[in-house]
């Protein structure tokens, strides 16, 4: 009887250590990436989510570039990961897609998008979703968008401007949400009594963080946001389906048309996973890019001048002073630009692109197994000293010889390939507009928050809170445009 357990002890023991073994030694038809995959189960998960403070590439990173260079290997939530920091390789990820490698989440992104989100599907219907997005987000779309963008950004900065402070990040996100929703599905939070946004703030909280769906954890809560807020899209629907509009006007009115149709490929499932996106992709990204921009500039004086400057050129150009923004001005702020893509490159909001490998594939001495993923890490391409004098240093006049529009091997901000962010465009409309109106009309002082956290994605943990004064009442009061503001005699020489 001892004999028997004792040989049962020794068998489990024996396969412990083996799968010990197997997990720290993954097999490989060729040479493995150098790397470690950390604890059993765990990987280095833990370290990969350890918040950090910095604006240079996340420790996690960092350390193992020196560690094992610029391609390395590790465990991230379960999954086997190959990890790279390398230009060259990030570019040919990108060119191979469909390839030789394709578009993959970790599951825990996919619960949180959606099954059928348009970064999980592939082939024809990615094709198909892909053109109903760049039909509504693309240059011939923006540029009748240009006037309500810009009504919306005014109107919002009036409203600040009354206000004693306000907190730019929950402020342009809405700012953004309520546009983008209402382009989409004609959504107005003045006249609806449920507050879709909210249940996307509940959502953002938890996307980045560790997958442990639990009651009270913020993996937890973005997942009981996302039921939500999918509820409330599919009532809309339902709605429409049966007081429809006579003529199409907004993006709800294209699906249903669409599904009547026999021959389509589009599901109200996809459609509606679309829209989660879309609604999340368009406000959470934009906002922080706003944000990063305005402390950005805050904290670069000489920055903020030659942008200011370039506005009021603008402005003074323009026959009419009545009239908005056109196309040709907007396509004019050459500088605004710059400062775009700089806030872009230090700003990192997507701390990693994912891929799986299709088959195994040779790059140089290594091998990428088939069936793992590949986290592109755009962070350590646009921080790498030298490809960026100075990478720390918020410098748009770097960008002054440089093709603006697309990725290239060294900017990698909107993705790249076949995957290259459809909203690009769509976000340097708003904040271009955002930033036109800003500088000619406002002045504004930074008054507490502004402080950067990462677990890896971009957070402004205590938000960025800043006064915002209108030009011409601050000379005609000589500082004051608030009556109730106590300071301004002491914040006029520190408004940006
Ligand atoms: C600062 C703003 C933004 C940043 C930094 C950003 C970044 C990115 C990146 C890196 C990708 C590539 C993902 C991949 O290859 O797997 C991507 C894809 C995507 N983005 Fe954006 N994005 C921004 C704004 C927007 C906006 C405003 C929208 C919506 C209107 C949007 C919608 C999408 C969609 C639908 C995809 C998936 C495209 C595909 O799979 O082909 N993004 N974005």
């Amino acid at each position: 009887m001892w004999t028997v357990c004792l040989c049962i002890a020794a068998l489990v023991a024996l396969s412990f250590v083996h799968w010990i073994h197997r997990w720290s030694n993954p097999r490989c038809n060729g040479n493995l990436p150098p790397g470690s995959m950390g604890l059993p189960l765990l990987g280095e998960s833990l370290e990969f989510f350890a918040s950090n403070s910095s604006s240079d590439i996340p420790p996690f990173v960092k350390e193992r570039m020196k560690r094992y260079g610029p391609v390395f290997r590790t465990s991230l939530v379960g999954r086997p990961v190959i990890v790279s920091t390398n230009s060259d390789l990030n570019y040919y990820i990108f060119q191979q897609e469909g390839r030789l490698f394709q578009s993959w989440y970790p599951d825990t992104f996919t619960e949180i998008f959606g099954k059928q989100n348009v970064g999980s599907l592939h082939g024809f219907i990615y094709k198909y979703l892909k053109g109903m997005v760049l039909n509504l987000f693309g240059p011939e779309s923006l540029r009748k968008m240009l006037t309500e963008v810009e009504q919306a950004a005014n109107k919002s900065l009036d409203m600040w401007s009354r206000q004693e402070t306000v907190e730019l990040k929950d402020a342009s996100a809405a700012m953004i949400f309520d546009l983008t929703a209402k382009k989409l599905i004609s959504h107005d939070p003045e006249k609806s009594s449920e507050n879709l946004r909210e249940n996307f703030v509940a959502f953002i909280k938890g996307l980045i963080s560790f997958p442990l769906n639990i009651p009270g954890t913020a993996y937890h809560k973005c997942l009981q946001g996302r039921k939500k807020a999918m509820t409330m899209l599919e009532n809309m629907l339902e709605e429409r389906r049966r007081r429809p509009n006579k003529v199409q006007r907004d993006f709800y009115d294209y699906v249903l048309e669409e599904l009547q149709r026999k021959d389509t490929v589009l599901t109200e499932a996809v459609a509606l996973d679309l829209m989660f996106v879309l609604l999340f992709a368009s406000f959470e990204t934009t906002s922080l890019a706003i944000t990063f921009a305005i402390k950005m500039l805050a904290e670069n004086p000489h920055v903020l001048k030659e942008l200011t400057e370039e506005h009021d050129a603008i402005l003074r150009k323009r026959e009419d002073s009545e009239l908005g923004l056109t196309w040709k001005e907007y396509k004019s702020m050459k500088f605004t630009f710059q400062v775009i893509n700089e806030t872009a490159r230090l700003g990192n909001i997507v701390p990693g692109i994912f891929r799986k490998a299709l088959k195994d594939i040779k790059y140089k001495e290594h091998t990428i197994p088939a069936g793992w993923a590949v986290m592109v890490c755009p962070p350590a391409v646009h921080l790498n000293p030298s490809t960026y004098k100075d990478p720390l240093q918020f410098n748009p006049w770097r960008w002054e010889e440089s093709e603006l529009k697309g990725a290239s091997k060294n900017f990698m901000a909107f993705g790249g390939g076949m995957r290259f962010c459809v909203g690009t465009d769509f976000t340097k409309v708003q904040m271009a507009v955002f930033l036109h109106c800003l500088v000619t009309k406002y002045r504004w002082v930074l008054m507490k928050g502004g402080d950067i956290v990462r677990t890896p994605g971009l957070q402004f943990p205590n938000g960025l809170h800043i006064q915002i004064s209108e030009k011409h009442k601050i000379r005609a009061r000589g500082g004051r445009n608030h009556p109730s503001r106590q300071d301004d005699e002491e914040a006029d020489h520190v408004y940006c």
